[in-house]
């Protein structure tokens, strides 16, 4: 719930059920939804102290995203535009992650560039104003968010296992293993090497990133290898998707001279990631900005400020705009 730009709720339902299947399972997830949502809006309209019929419109999360998902969130805030009159707002789930960074006082200034790391997303996305939003640099293959949660599937750690290998990270040496960095022109990122590297690390048990016959370790001896080294294993790789992400936005700043820098998305909450930004802008001169981690990860504040910006300049939707527009938008 926003009011006036400052947001008075930001309620969240988190799904369990995904962690014992190793990833979201999209069938579950629109049931979970279908259960959640009449009880969600109503804590956040509770939390808030707003009466649903004091709202004044209705943002939802258009894309991207599970269709499934989508389809509730969207039909549901059709349902409320249509039963109260009030202005119906769809949202892009990536403009709402940049702009979850104007929900604090202190806000950039435009324009400025962030970095928006999700499990879905690695976009370097220069901002002229909080509608118009041009993506520079994109990853060619998995995002940020699926490098830790692959690294982490490899070591054996459960769904989603970003958090964890910051977790683990932290009791870590950093530059213990070194994983090899892509050489990608201009702003666009590529994550699958990293991996495919961890994954012969691995097999080969910490003797070689790539395949070879003769360093292939049994079962147990990788166990062991991975049971030991687990802190400076996942310091190794979570410094290796910081170093990728940040030479890249150091690149596009200075390219571009923009001194306002933000991250976004849910790999923004990583605790290194959020370190080794703060210090890159103090070594070049940025403004830096991060998003407090409640709006970091999906949350419903960063769809609400999006929604009051659109607000401010009337970009409505009618009621037959798709509820799920495309896988990417
Ligand atoms: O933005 P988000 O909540 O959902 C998508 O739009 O995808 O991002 C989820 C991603 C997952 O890959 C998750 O592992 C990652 O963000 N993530 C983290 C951390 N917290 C969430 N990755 C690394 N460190 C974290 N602390
Ligand atoms: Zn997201």
């Amino acid at each position: 719930m926003c009011v006036d730009g400052k947001i008075l709720s930001n309620h969240i339902a988190t799904q369990a059920i995904h962690a014992q299947y190793g990833g979201v399972v999209p069938e579950l997830a629109s049931r979970a939804h279908m259960q959640n949502i009449v009880p969600v809006v109503d804590v956040a309209l509770k939390n808030a102290g707003v009466g649903l019929t004091n709202v004044d419109a209705f943002a939802f999360t258009q894309s991207p995203g599970l269709i499934g998902s989508l389809l509730v969130g969207g039909q549901f805030a059709k349902s409320l535009s249509l039963a109260l009159d009030k202005p119906l707002i769809a949202v892009n789930h990536m403009q709402a992650h940049v702009l979850a960074n104007l929900i604090p006082e202190r806000k950039p200034s435009f324009p400025f560039l962030c970095l928006t790391v999700s499990g879905g997303h690695t976009q370097i996305v220069l901002c002229e104003s909080p509608t118009r939003l041009k993506v520079i640099g994109e990853t060619i293959d998995d995002a940020a968010g699926e490098a830790f949660d692959k690294s982490a599937k490899l070591l054996g750690l459960p769904y989603p296992g970003g958090p964890l290998i910051d977790k683990y990270a932290k009791e870590g040496d950093p530059h213990r293993f070194q994983f090899p960095e892509p050489k990608i022109p201009g702003y666009n990122f590529s994550f699958s090497g990293l991996k495919t590297s961890i994954l012969y690390f691995l097999r080969n048990a910490g003797k070689s990133q790539v395949y070879k016959e003769e360093f292939a370790a049994t079962e147990s001896e990788r166990k062991q290898f991975i049971d030991q080294n687990l802190a400076d294993i996942c310091a190794s790789i979570q410094d290796r998707i910081i170093t990728i992400l940040l030479n890249k936005v150091k690149k596009a700043a200075k390219d571009l001279n923009i001194q306002g820098l933000c991250i976004a998305g849910g790999v923004s909450a990583n605790s290194g990631l959020r370190k080794a930004f703060t210090e890159a802008g103090e070594k070049n001169g940025w403004n830096t900005f991060i998003p407090d981690f409640q709006y970091c990860t999906d949350n419903a504040g960063m769809i609400a400020i999006t929604g009051y910006y659109k607000y401010l300049v009337n970009d409505f939707s009618e009621l037959n705009v798709p509820s799920a527009a495309r896988a990417k938008w």
